[in-house]
């Protein structure tokens, strides 16, 4: 790792708030500094892309413009307008901090990152993010974006899987930040993380801190940040059942906690809990999931395979193979099946994850 003098620290500063005042994107959550704008945003954009956030952060703030709308909403509402975005835990927990700041805030936003990360959901990232750009607290916001940054800065070769390396980071950005404008500071950091300075194919070459950046000098670039690998996502394979009684869809909810808690999808069997040898045809799958149904639903399935390549979703921790069976329930009373049965409409209501709407995808078009 090398250090800055002072006057490199000066440099560095003029040097990218000068680009930032000229090519900072100009995104919806840039257009004023109000805390809530800055939280909803940076909740949305810790595991989600910008160009993919634009759209849903808009239509967040239309349906609930203020925190104690979004305390007021129901799970429901809430939940639709996350849907396809993933980690929906982030959006619930939402919630809780706005009734939080309500209940016990009195409505108003702490304004420093020690004080904001004691609300619920906001960690060191967000609480820096909401501190420094909303606040002008002079504090670093590391995410991905300020890792990779300062490591090829400054060839710094801690782990960044490991979460004692943030100390680090957070220590050498400090010195770097300027008092002045934290909060542009920290948004160019985020802006060049996604320009020239990107994971894969970075273009040092043009980038306006080139001269700054002494991996690249160095010809290392791609060798930084330095990160362990974290085990690979769990295979686990799944039936989804497209199954109709009547007009209607049997949807189930998932449990109210773990993964995609409270969602709805198409009922999931993993394929482990069929009774199935292992090289089972297309045939033993669909008498398999009508047992099924008879024993755990008391659901009379006639069902057929539907001969289409299975869906994929790779979650942190998972990856979904998920294959297709049609069906028609006869029918029935459905005081056993953990679900209901809705008309197409009433379906698209329901709130789902990205994976039922891949399913739907795959399985309901030509
Ligand atoms: N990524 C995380 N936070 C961001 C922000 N405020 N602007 C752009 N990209 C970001």
């Amino acid at each position: 790792m090398i250090e800055w003098d002072a006057a490199t620290i000066k440099d560095f500063q003029t040097t990218l708030l000068a680009w930032f005042d000229e090519e900072g994107r100009d995104l919806p959550w840039r257009h004023d500094h109000e805390p809530y704008h800055v939280w909803v945003s940076e909740i949305m954009l810790q595991q989600t892309q910008v160009q993919t956030v634009i759209p849903y952060y808009q239509r967040f703030m239309a349906l609930f413009p203020t925190i104690a709308d979004l305390a007021a909403a129901p799970e429901s509402q809430l939940l639709k307008a996350w849907e396809g975005l993933g980690y929906y835990s982030r959006v619930r927990n939402m919630q809780r901090c706005a009734k939080q700041l309500l209940t016990d805030y009195d409505g108003q936003w702490p304004h420093t990152a020690a004080t904001l990360t004691d609300l619920i959901g906001i960690g060191p990232y967000t609480a820096g993010a909401i501190a420094s750009i909303a606040f002008n607290e002079p504090v670093p916001a590391v995410d991905g974006n300020a890792y990779r940054v300062f490591s090829r800065l400054l060839k710094i070769d801690a782990d960044i899987a490991k979460p004692q390396t943030r100390a680090l980071f957070e220590q050498v950005i400090s010195r770097i930040i300027p008092h002045d404008r934290p909060g542009d500071f920290n948004q160019a950091i985020m802006d060049l993380g996604s320009s020239y300075m990107t994971a894969r194919q970075p273009d040092s070459a043009h980038s306006p801190v080139k001269r700054f950046n002494q991996a690249y000098l160095d010809g290392d670039e791609l060798a930084y940040p330095v990160k362990t690998k974290k085990p690979r996502p769990k295979p686990i394979a799944y039936v989804a059942v497209l199954a109709q009684m009547q007009d209607h869809w049997l949807m189930t909810q998932r449990p109210s906690n773990g993964m995609l808690a409270n969602l709805w999808t198409v009922p999931l069997i993993p394929i482990e809990e069929l009774d199935l040898d292992e090289d089972y045809q297309p045939a033993d799958l669909v008498a398999a999931v009508e047992t099924y149904f008879k024993q755990e639903y008391r659901l009379t399935l006639t069902a057929h395979y539907l001969d289409k390549r299975p869906v994929t979703h790779t979650f942190t921790h998972q990856k979904w193979t998920i294959q297709g069976v049609g069906g028609e329930v006869m029918l029935g009373d459905l005081a056993y099946f953990a679900g209901k049965a809705v008309t197409t409409a009433e379906r698209q209501q329901l709130p789902m994850p990205k994976v039922q709407e891949k399913i739907f995808t795959r399985y309901l078009s030509d």
